[in-house]
């Protein structure tokens, strides 16, 4: 069981706003570098997949596992105006199992779901369980090192004094969730075999902004991305992203 669901709603309403139009840029542009066109992928929480969608206009093909009835339908809608193909399953990474078997994927994404799982350890190995030999995993966790900086550039101080000494916050959607620090992820993914190729920082400079603020902006949105991108991959910015973008190959391959 996960705790998004309350805020389910409310992602909905807000999932063409500037915020995740930036997060859902870099972490595409991220995965170019990492699956090469024509890879099986397996979306877990894939919602409405926004990336499997990218992915498959590149060559891919897309699995998404969801528990979101509602979600579930809008990848569909999203998918059959592209003329696209996906494998939609409905359920949840606690029925990963029963709903692809034995299967595995060339690469295998989890994005925006750790935080509200209660055991990391066990949603790390249960992704991981499903890549291929020589794949990849690529997973995004709210980031414990910069708790402290979206209520910081607010100006909430109590909020951003309460940040310090603590993996628990109420995300943008009212939901309370977990973060991760980078050296618990890659314990977990060690665990499971695999090492860390690379790790970015998403939404270094944007993550205070308004969730009502929308895109396109005119022609001022390719230099944001530009300058998240580089913050996203260059010390010391990427340990202050809001979230984690970490993509793991199964060691020895
Ligand atoms: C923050 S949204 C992220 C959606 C999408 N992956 C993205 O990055 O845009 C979290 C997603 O995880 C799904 N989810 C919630 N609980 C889940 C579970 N137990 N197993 C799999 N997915 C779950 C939600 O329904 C939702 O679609």
């Amino acid at each position: 069981m996960s705790s998004f669901k309350a805020g389910e709603a409310v992602w909905i309403a807000k999932l063409g706003n500037l915020r995740n139009a930036i997060r859902q840029e870099l972490i595409g542009r991220q995965l170019d570098h990492h699956i090469p066109s024509g890879a099986t992928m397996l979306d877990v929480g894939c919602g409405q997949g926004t990336q499997a969608i990218r992915l498959m206009h590149r060559g891919c093909t897309a699995t998404g596992v969801e528990p979101s009835p509602e979600l579930l339908a809008m990848f569909g809608a999203d998918a059959e105006e592209a003329s696209l193909e996906p494998e939609l399953l409905l359920g949840g990474i606690e029925q990963l199992d029963e709903l692809v078997g034995t299967r595995t994927f060339d690469a295998v994404c989890s994005h925006g779901l750790l935080m509200y799982l209660p055991d990391t350890a066990r949603a790390i190995d249960t992704l991981a369980r499903r890549v291929a030999g020589g794949g990849l995993l690529s997973v995004t966790a709210k980031n414990a090192h910069g708790l402290a900086m979206r209520p910081g550039l607010r100006a909430d101080w109590p909020a951003a004094i309460a940040a310090f000494g603590t993996t628990t916050y109420r995300n943008e959607l009212g939901v309370e969730a977990t973060a991760h620090r980078l050296d618990e992820i890659e314990r977990h993914l060690e665990a499971s075999g695999f090492a860390i190729e690379s790790w970015y920082g998403i939404r270094v400079f944007n993550d205070a902004i308004s969730g009502e603020i929308n895109p396109p902006l005119g022609g001022r949105l390719e230099p944001i991305l530009e300058a998240e991108e580089l913050a996203a991959k260059t010390d010391p910015y990427r340990w202050l992203g809001s979230q984690l973008h970490i993509v793991a190959r199964r060691a020895g391959e």
